[in-house]
């Protein structure tokens, strides 16, 4: 369906349009049928590899489910546990990898591994998080923003915080791709990489969409979405004390709500949180945050990636 077949997801600047509105379809109808109590059959004989060289629950576990419901069978593989980087070069994990498994998902550093492992496996290979992208986070961003306000055009997404992680490189291709209007805000030396704003700004002139890159908080204002994360992503902890400093003005917390000024506004956050931090316990706690239903569109967007690519 829509080419989808085979494909893997590395970045979603690889996929179209028409393919990312069809996944998020896709998983709104794969919610339902769960919702229904329906077992599914659809990737039925289907063997997953887990690769994980970061931590993770969400990921991790929507993976697991996604796969279980649908007849598959997960294999974790922590970074402990094989070869991959350490005595094996992922060329060769990658063509071992796949004449054993039907699909390969990897989270790790480098955004090159999952590429060169989608390269040379012969199999769809899904990012599950670098430090560059977080494509899968993304399709269940969109779910839940289709799901809350019902559609993208028009609807103003604001970016708020470290500017430039792999969050705010995914969104900013997710939203431009879809044509919903993204701002973000994060100081200057947190803003996204100037080659990657480029390639946004040509997507967002095909779908209609606006994308701003600001570092006053006052584009806050009229935010349909208000969305943040870590101020220090996996890998970045020794930055901290820098980071808090820089950050702290762009706190998501009651004033920065009453600033956007719209009633029905959503908060939005990948999880996990450090509360007090990029976020407050109090708008974090708020019937305006959608962030656990965010958490639970992890597993049907990616059980969606996964028989779209598969069956
Ligand atoms: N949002 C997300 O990717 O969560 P995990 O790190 O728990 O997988
Ligand atoms: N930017 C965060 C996202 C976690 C889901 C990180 O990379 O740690």
């Amino acid at each position: 369906m829509f080419g989808l077949t085979g494909k893997s997801l590395v970045t979603l600047k690889d996929y179209t349009p028409e393919q990312i509105n069809y996944l998020v379809d896709l998983a709104i109808e794969l919610k339902a049928k769960k919702r229904m109590g329906i077992r599914g059959n659809l990737l039925a004989g289907k063997n997953v590899a887990l690769i994980f060289e970061k931590p993770s629950t969400r990921t991790r576990c929507a993976f697991t489910v996604a796969c279980v419901d649908e007849g598959a069978y997960p294999e974790y593989l922590g970074s402990n546990d094989i070869q991959l980087g350490h005595k094996e070069s992922v060329k060769d994990t990658a063509r071992v990898l796949g004449r054993l498994f039907d699909a390969i998902e990897f989270r790790g550093f480098s955004q090159k591994t999952v590429e060169e492992l989608a390269q040379f496996s012969g199999v769809p290979v899904y990012n599950g998080l670098t430090d560059e992208f977080h494509p899968t986070q993304i399709l269940a961003d969109l779910m839940t923003i289709k799901e809350h306000l019902g559609s993208f055009k028009n609807k103003k997404f604001v970016y708020i915080g470290d500017g430039r992680n792999n969050m705010a490189n995914s969104l900013m291709i997710g939203c431009t791709k879809v044509g919903m209007d993204i701002t973000i805000i994060a100081p200057k030396s947190l803003l996204p990489e100037e080659g990657l704003v480029e390639i946004c700004k040509g997507y967002a002139t095909s779908s209609g969409a606006k994308l701003e890159l600001i570092d006053d908080i006052n584009g806050v204002v009229g935010a349909d979405v208000i969305y943040t994360d870590v101020w220090c992503s996996m890998g970045e902890e020794d930055s901290e004390k820098e980071r808090v400093a820089l950050l702290t003005p762009y706190q998501v917390n009651a004033d920065l709500i009453k600033l956007a000024n719209n009633p029905n506004m959503i908060f939005m956050h990948c999880l996990p949180a450090v509360k007090g931090k990029e976020v407050t316990e109090e708008v974090f706690e708020a019937p305006y945050s959608v962030v656990f239903d965010e958490a639970e569109n992890r597993m049907h967007t990616i059980k969606a990636v996964m028989v779209a690519t598969l069956s």
